[in-house]
């Protein structure tokens, strides 16, 4: 059975990639990626590496041939990726791939305002459309990307948030491709949803205090709205696409969309998830 995998070179593809290279014959791997050359560590170690592109759908059905289980990777280009997807879908199925394996979101439902939903949801119903086995990995935030809050609110005092009450179950990417890995080369996944999350859900409270024994200050949870939360991550600095994008998954943490816990990582991987606590204390607690 050949394995493949799109957007390899991307951080979450290739340590997938890694994953994967540690249990199966390197020569059934397929890495697909727009730069062959960032992998040729992977093509020395006999996997085969292919250029792959969503933005030139014509050759992809070409690139995908002879893969059976395929890891197609969400793009990073949030609002214009859904066409992209489901031509990737369609050339999965030109291409005779049995199954496919996509990286989502939790909850893509109607109402969740995270601005991924609509391309998570989208892609979504092409795969339960299209006559393949789907695989639809919803991975939770990663816990890095909430680092910067942390340091943020360890220097200042504050954490501004538009969280409320809500928590979001903040995973690992190492984590998140354990899983993948787990399902591309186990068999008895084919038509499930997974949640991958983090061990526990995480509130604004436990990153304020997280942030206070960091800065070994008190740290005040300053609740703001999403307009105001906005042109906050503005004056910090982020452009208005990121801004939008973080106090939407904000709006989502608050609405409850992202603090269901599962056992997928432990379960599937038999590898204890890495705790949010572990993550900040690894990354900022050294310096
Ligand atoms: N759960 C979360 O918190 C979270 C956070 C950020 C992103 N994500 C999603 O997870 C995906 C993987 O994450 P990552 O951590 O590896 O982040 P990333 O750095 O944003 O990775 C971008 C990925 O998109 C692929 N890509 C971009 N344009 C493409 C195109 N035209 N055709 C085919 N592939 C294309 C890249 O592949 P190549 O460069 O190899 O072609 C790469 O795998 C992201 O793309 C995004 O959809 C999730």
């Amino acid at each position: 059975m050949t394995i493949g995998i799109t957007g390899a070179s991307g951080p979450f593809g290739r340590t997938t990639a890694e994953f994967v290279l540690q249990r199966v014959d390197p020569r059934e791997v397929m890495l697909a990626t727009r730069t062959p050359a960032a992998l040729a560590d992977l093509a020395a170690r006999g996997a085969q590496v292919r250029r792959a592109d969503f933005d030139a759908p014509g050759s992809l059905a070409a690139a995908l041939k002879g893969v059976d289980r395929l890891l197609l990777v969400s793009t990073d280009k949030v609002g214009a990726r859904l066409e992209r997807h489901r031509a990737a879908v369609a050339a999965a199925k030109e291409a005779g791939v049995a199954h496919v394996v996509y990286t989502s979101v939790p909850e893509p439902l109607p109402g969740n305002p995270a601005l991924v939903v609509d391309d998570h949801a989208g892609t979504e119903q092409a795969l339960r459309h299209s006559g393949l086995r789907w695989t639809m990995l919803r991975n939770n935030l990663y816990a890095h990307l909430q680092l910067g809050a942390v340091e943020n609110a360890a220097a200042t005092g504050r954490l501004v948030t538009n969280h409320g009450p809500g928590a979001a179950a903040y995973v690992t990417r190492e984590d998140c491709a354990a899983v993948a890995a787990a399902v591309l080369t186990k068999d008895g996944y084919e038509d499930q949803v997974l949640d991958v999350t983090g061990p526990a859900a995480i509130t604004s409270r436990d990153l304020a205090a997280l942030a206070q024994e960091l800065g070994d200050r008190d740290v005040e949870v300053v609740e703001v709205d999403d307009q105001t939360l906005a042109g906050a991550l503005r004056a910090a600095g982020l452009n208005e696409p990121a801004a939008e994008l973080v106090t939407s998954f904000g709006a989502a943490t608050r609405g409850g969309y992202l603090d269901h816990v599962s056992d997928a990582v432990s379960t599937l991987t038999g590898r204890t998830p890495t705790p949010f606590a572990e993550v900040v204390r690894q990354a900022l607690g050294a310096r």
